[in-house]
């Protein structure tokens, strides 16, 4: 589906639309969709066939904006037949789709330094309200190659690395200390960039695990001592008794770290900076550090 989405709820729209049009008959004039109770009228719709049973494209006015909607391949099967094969067909998420529009990266306006490049952007992701603006998907690989990926949030950064704290039990603790070369990648949606940082994992200093585990409110230091991550539990009340056994315990606040509980940090060797652009013509540069010197490039979207 091609459209000209601007915000989130015209987006929602779009795909109310395809819902429409995947259970109802497809005809030209208004449409209107079930959200909750009563049927809301959410646009005038244009249907144009340019495929018997495969409808290629339709034009749609929604909200007072035109869009273009390409469908590929509708089922021609009509009613509950066409349900059917909706139901037992994968979700099809072609209908989400919006444009990036944010402005130009050069090669002008880069630092030289990919980690002040990267302090710039992140201060732009903070000034642009972006959530979870710290959390960066981190990916390892098992002794066996089998890649694994999961969020983890960055604490601190430097020249030296980017650290984060978790439990060197967990499976990806365990994957690090077999295959130290990990990836880290920081999405925010509200500056339309990307950052992918790779390198090699080391352990951080023991006194900063210990200062920033103090650091922590309480009932996390309880719940890292409580769980042994990544582990397999029977119950959730198994979990939360090991939580109410070590509060009594350790009423007076002073929790202990356990050994395995500690920071990680990885030291770059490789950055990616992408920014959205528009019709996909996005922009991407990459860092490569040769010694100490860090030089970059300009890669195709
Ligand atoms: C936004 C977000 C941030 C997270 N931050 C951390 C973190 O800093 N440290 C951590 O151990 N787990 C964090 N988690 C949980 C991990 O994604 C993961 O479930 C957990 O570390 C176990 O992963 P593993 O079994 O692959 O080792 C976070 C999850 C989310 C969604």
């Amino acid at each position: 589906m091609v459209g000209v989405a601007t915000t989130e709820r015209f987006v929602k729209d779009c795909a109310m639309v395809m819902q429409a049009l995947t259970s109802g008959p497809m005809t030209n004039g208004e449409i209107s969709v079930s959200t909750g109770l009563s049927p809301q009228r959410i646009g005038t719709l244009t249907v144009s066939m340019a495929d018997r049973g495969q409808i290629r494209s339709l034009r749609c006015v929604l909200n007072k904006k035109r869009i273009l909607v390409n469908l590929w391949s509708l089922p021609e099967a009509k009613g509950d037949e066409r349900e059917d094969a909706h139901r037992n067909s994968e979700t099809d998420l072609r209908a989400i789709r919006r444009e990036y529009s944010n402005v130009a990266l050069r090669s002008v306006n880069l630092s030289e330094n990919p980690v002040s490049q990267f302090e710039c952007w992140f201060n732009d992701a903070i000034r642009a309200e972006c959530r979870d603006v710290t959390a960066a998907a981190l990916a390892t690989a098992s002794a066996e190659g089998q890649p694994s990926v999961r969020y983890v949030l960055i604490k601190h950064f430097s020249d030296r690395g980017y650290c984060w704290y978790t439990d060197s039990n967990s499976q990806k603790g365990v994957e690090l200390a077999i295959n130290p070369q990990a990836a880290l990648c920081f999405y925010w949606p509200e500056t339309e960039r990307q950052v992918r940082i790779s390198g090699r994992v080391e352990r951080v200093e023991e006194d900063l695990s210990e200062r920033y585990f103090k650091e922590r409110p309480m009932a996390c230091r309880i719940s890292a001592l409580a769980s042994e991550q990544s582990q397999p539990i029977a119950c959730r009340a198994e979990l939360e008794n090991r939580v109410l056994a070590l509060s009594a315990r350790f009423q007076d606040g002073d929790v202990p770290r356990k050994e395995s509980w500690g920071g990680y940090r990885l030291v770059p060797n490789y950055f990616e900076f992408w920014q959205g652009r528009q019709d996909r013509l996005h922009d991407r540069f990459m860092y490569r550090k040769n010694g100490e010197v860090w030089t970059s490039q300009r890669l195709m979207p």
